[in-house]
């Protein structure tokens, strides 16, 4: 009986995976998308050049992690131009917010908002689809945030070590927050890049065997220096030699996506201790345990490059609780639905 239960339960999930898969495939971007925003990209590098000779713009978070849906923001980080000894010359933010944004207005027809006097001074740049370009633009524009690039480079780079689970995973997680409304820092729940932490954290550190490495504990390939890895005082070192990972790294863990995204739903749900525990991908077993100190709020996800650094520091108590009733209810209508795997899904992302 119990054979024949399994073999129920790896039917379902095969078939989970197949409508996971078709779900998410006709919302991801399209050629055109990436063309339009890289477009867009150098034009708005060729202004910020006029502002700061040299500068570059680079795009970070999802256009560069593999993690996009349609339409979703383009995150652009602009490193101003180099002193002649390749030294970054001081600069203010708000400053460089101002005259960027000026000059945008000037010469786009972009709808620009410079927040200059923000925490972490942003120009918010939008427009709205046209017939000849169906694609609403919407972009946020910072300056020097390096550590946003390298933890960029983090995601992208686990997700070429295992693309059809991880990136699978994340894409539906992301979707699914998005039309629970559990995706909304600033009322309350947790962003994009926290859910993805959740979802490497899992991945790594709870499934066994392990679905992912922890690139940022396996040694480098030579030694390298203290300047190498330190950027800002914060170390973000961690094994990108993809190429070699891809031919050595073979997970012994043969589950699919639809097996892994009912157990995430179910280790969130009831597994995970939320008022112990801290996940931190960076150390060897993924926790760490609360203090009265540094990690006191409801749910903790250190960032993995800037330590102490809570990601998930916007949710509150009542957006936990949120939270987890979604969790709790996605894995009762995931396995409780077995009979219309479509229909429970579309239900799930009602
Ligand atoms: N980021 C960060 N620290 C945070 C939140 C975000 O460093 N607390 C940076 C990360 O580099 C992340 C990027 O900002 O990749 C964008 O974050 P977010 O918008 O949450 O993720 P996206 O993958 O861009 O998701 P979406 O498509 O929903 O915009
Ligand atoms: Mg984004």
């Amino acid at each position: 009986a119990a054979a024949t239960q399994n073999l129920s339960y790896e039917r379902h999930t095969a078939e989970l995976t197949n409508c996971i898969i078709a779900f998410l495939s006709p919302i991801l971007p399209t050629e055109e998308e990436y063309r339009i925003k890289e477009a867009t990209r150098r034009q708005l590098e060729r202004l910020a050049g006029k502002v700061s000779p040299g500068a570059k713009l680079l795009a970070f978070g999802s256009m560069a992690n593999g993690f996009a849906l349609r339409n979703s923001d383009m995150d652009l980080c602009c490193l101003i131009g180099k002193a002649a000894d390749g030294s970054t010359p001081p600069f203010s933010a708000s400053a460089l917010v101002e005259e960027l944004g000026q000059l945008i207005r000037e010469e786009t027809d972009f709808n620009v908002m410079p927040l200059p006097k923000a925490r972490i001074p942003i120009i918010k740049i939008s427009r709205p689809p046209t017939a000849e370009l169906p694609y609403e633009i919407s972009c946020d524009i910072g300056f020097e945030n390096r550590l946003a690039l390298e933890n960029t480079r983090l995601l992208l780079s686990y997700a070429m070590v295992d693309p059809p689970r991880l990136r699978t995973l994340v894409l539906f997680l992301k979707v699914w927050t998005k039309r629970r409304k559990l995706n909304s820092p600033y009322t309350g729940t947790l962003s994009s890049y926290g859910y993805t932490l959740l979802a490497l954290f899992f991945l790594t550190h709870v499934k066994r065997p392990a679905v992912l490495p922890n690139l940022q504990r396996i040694p480098p390939a030579r030694t390298l220096s203290q300047e190498e890895v330190l950027l800002n005082g914060h170390n973000i070192y961690f094994y990108d030699d993809v190429a070699t990972l891809r031919q050595e790294w073979a997970s012994q863990n043969t589950e699919n996506v639809g097996e892994l995204l009912i157990d995430f739903f179910r280790y969130f749900s009831k597994e995970f201790t939320y008022s112990r525990d801290v996940i931190s991908l960076r150390t060897e077993g993924g926790l760490m345990s609360k203090d009265n100190e540094t990690w006191t709020a409801e749910l903790c996800i250190e960032d993995p490059f800037q330590l102490g650094y809570n990601v998930s520091r916007t949710v509150t108590k009542d957006g936990l609780y949120t939270i987890r009733g979604e969790f709790m209810r996605a894995a009762r209508i995931l396995t409780s639905k077995a009979d219309h795997v479509a229909r429970a899904l579309a239900e799930l992302c009602e």
